[in-house]
């Protein structure tokens, strides 16, 4: 059966139905699922209720799933991080930031798998920003100075020097399949340019994190029972609203890694 894709901006996602991820035999199934991650960047899957074992298994089509170092897994599967908001918490799952996955390592995160358990009726969608658009619209001049800086990543909280906290990316980082450049900084991990102080680097940083997300560059999924939402976090960023106070919210992640040298 052939998919319908169905696109959500002219900048990326689409929302696809006619597969089934949970009991299609993988052959093609791989090949068009990372085919659809490739050229759109954000794909949401209708109605998948993968179990946990086949998400992860999923995963594995884009990287090495991650056990995170810092935040608690599900149950019996190490992978898969909790997506979860009370109805009566405040904060949501990651915080109010802009940012792709896991930047703070290195090698950084690939594709995540966000599958939703437990939703709001209205509220809670997730918006993407196209990171190769973002580079793209900028000036050559401004491009070619971009090119040359190096940023430091660092989870929230913590030190640069601590094991597992932090790592250093280019700010201008070609897609390691497509070769196309991206802005890879984001407001949540970045704290500063190689080689500059954090308040050096600040008035650089604040026009990028700003620059990055105008809304020429996103787009919104609005998340359904089951669906499997796949993003490609060298290519994206993306941000969770939090607009749904009242309600319960409950989805389950597995961010795979890209694969360094072995
Ligand atoms: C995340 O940052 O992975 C969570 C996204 C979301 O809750 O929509």
């Amino acid at each position: 059966m052939q998919p319908t894709v169905t696109p959500l901006s002219p900048g990326l996602g689409v929302v696809v139905t006619g597969l089934d991820l949970a009991s299609g035999s993988d052959d093609g199934l791989r090949a068009t699922v990372c085919e659809l991650v490739t050229r759109h960047h954000v794909v949401a899957l209708e109605a998948q209720h993968l179990p946990p074992d086949r998400h992860v298994e999923i995963g594995r089509w884009f990287g090495d799933p991650l056990v995170h170092p810092h935040l608690p897994a599900i149950d019996g599967h190490p992978e898969i991080l909790r997506v979860h908001k009370e109805p009566d918490d405040e904060a949501t799952f990651g915080g109010e930031y802009w940012h792709a996955d896991i930047t703070f390592l290195s090698p950084p995160a690939s594709v995540s798998l966000l599958q939703s358990l437990v939703l709001p009726p209205v509220g809670g969608d997730t918006l993407f920003a196209n990171q190769h658009k973002a580079f793209e619209q900028l000036s050559p001049a401004f491009r070619s100075m971009l090119e040359g800086l190096n940023a430091v990543h660092v989870y929230p909280g913590r030190s640069e020097d601590e094991a597992n906290v932090s790592a250093v990316h280019p700010v201008v980082r070609p897609h390691p399949e497509t070769g196309r450049p991206a802005l890879y900084v984001n407001p949540a991990f970045v704290t500063r340019f190689v080689g500059m102080t954090e308040a050096e680097s600040r008035p650089l940083l604040e026009q990028l994190f700003a620059h990055q997300v105008q809304p020429e560059f996103t787009c919104r999924v609005r998340w359904t029972a089951g669906m499997l939402l796949l993003w490609d976090n060298r290519s994206v960023l993306h941000y969770a609203m939090n607009d749904y106070f009242g309600h319960q919210r409950t989805l389950q992640r597995v961010t795979s890694m890209e694969v360094g040298p072995r």
